[in-house]
């Protein structure tokens, strides 16, 4: 691990600097296929909109990332970044963002303190914009109240659940300063959540475990822009695809769309590979893992580690071992055999990449717009989630055509 400090500031802590030479080549392959991101960061360029501005971020540190906060960068502001999952750091990456003068506390395999821990570092960075994905930045300063987070004019938050978490603060009355859901975005949810983790997860299955998909029942849970994109490369892939869904009229769409919907209960007999897409938690437990096929092959592509709960199965397994890279084999007091991918965390992100480039090139377009929006705008805005401003959506989506 390294770490530097200036006077009484650390200003990064990685896993190795000498793996940014990798960094740039993987940087510069991730901004080749970033056009419209590429396209802000020369007018960024020109016309400085975040100087003397200091963005505080916590987003999977991934070649996309960099090419966002190289991006802000460019604009004139300084920027602090940890990773918004203890196992999704592209170390390669971390490194030559540091040489690239970002001040980067994120490593690959992080124990939950440690995780903790970085979000903290930048938190204490007093920054003026706040950037989150699943917005554990966004409570950390909550629970510090005004003190931390006095220095905020506002911040964004780019998934399904951050944007969950920060409405109930507002509901709450507790909300601290005006955030864009950047999730919400039509530009973002119907692209990133459904082609980019639909394609990214199944790369992630598929790179940990190498199975065929033809043939296996694979079955969904949540049938969202996430679950959906999930489903139709499934089948596109030649598996026969089973949602389950709680909300009816979505159920009812995955019935349309052509898919089997029954409930866990029940998919729990039949599915090869479990893949869960919901946000919420417990979605697969107990009751369920004692219904399944021995072999069965469990993943997450929602943001937390809750949706399979891997508590639970530790509970009624007698032994476990790890035979693949991110494949961890339970054996039940039943005798099966169940395999948990990537610990249960975002598959995507663990065992593959995450999302292609091209996706994050929009996503990400969102949130460097709306960060130049908050601060124009900062005196207007009030704390609250607010919607993104009409015309970036159709702005991306035209320069993305
Ligand atoms: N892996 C990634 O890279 C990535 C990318 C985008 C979003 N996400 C995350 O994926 C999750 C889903 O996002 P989304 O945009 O599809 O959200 P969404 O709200 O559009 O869809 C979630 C669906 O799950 C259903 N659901 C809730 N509890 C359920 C249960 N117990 N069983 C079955 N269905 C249930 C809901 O009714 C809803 O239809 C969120 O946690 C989001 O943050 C991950």
């Amino acid at each position: 691990m390294l770490n530097y400090s200036c006077g009484d500031v650390m200003e990064f802590k990685i896993k190795d600097i000498n793996l940014a030479k990798d960094g740039w080549t993987q940087i510069e392959w991730a901004e080749r296929h970033m056009p419209v991101l590429m396209r802000i960061r020369r007018e960024f360029e020109r016309d400085k909109p975040l100087e003397g501005v200091k963005v505080a971020a916590v987003l999977h540190v991934t070649k996309e990332t960099a090419a966002l906060v190289r991006t802000l960068k460019a604009g004139g502001a300084e920027v602090w970044l940890a990773g918004s999952n203890p196992l999704s750091t592209q170390d390669e990456v971390a490194a030559a963002l540091v040489e690239d003068g970002i001040r980067v506390f994120a490593w690959r395999g992080q124990t939950p303190e440690e995780y903790y821990w970085c979000i903290e570092k930048v938190a204490l960075s007093y920054p003026h914009v706040v950037m989150d994905d699943g917005a554990d930045l966004h409570a950390y300063l909550h629970s510090k109240g005004v003190d931390v987070g006095r220095k905020v004019a506002g911040g964004t938050e780019e998934t399904t659940t951050g944007v969950v978490r920060l409405r109930s603060l507002e509901r709450d009355g507790k909300l601290l300063y005006p955030v864009i859901a950047v999730n919400d975005a039509l530009t973002k949810y119907l692209f990133d959540n459904r082609y980019g983790t639909g394609q990214s997860t199944i790369d992630g299955i598929l790179r940990a475990t190498n199975i065929l998909l033809a043939g296996k029942v694979v079955v969904v849970a949540g049938y969202g822009w996430v679950g959906r994109g999930i489903a139709m490369r499934a089948h596109g892939m030649g598996a026969r695809v089973i949602i389950t869904e709680v909300n009816p009229v979505r159920a009812l769409e995955a019935v349309m769309d052509g898919y089997e919907v029954m409930p866990m209960t029940e998919a729990a007999k039949i599915g090869d590979v479990f893949i869960t897409a919901t946000g919420n938690k417990d979605v697969v437990r107990t009751e369920h893992f004692r219904l399944m096929k021995d072999g069965a092959i469990l993943a997450n592509a929602g943001h937390f580690n809750v949706e399979i709960s891997v508590s639970e199965l530790e509970k009624i397994a007698v032994s476990k071992r790890v035979v693949r890279k991110y494949v961890t084999e339970y054996t039940l007091d039943n005798g099966k055999k169940l395999y948990l991918l990537a610990e249960g965390r975002l598959v995507n992100l663990v065992a593959a990449e995450g999302h292609p480039s091209e996706v994050m090139d929009m996503s990400f377009a969102n949130q460097a717009y709306s960060v130049k929006y908050i601060l124009k705008n900062k005196d207007k805005l009030v704390a609250r989630v607010y919607k993104e401003p009409g015309d970036i959506d159709e702005r991306v989506a035209g320069q993305k055509l």
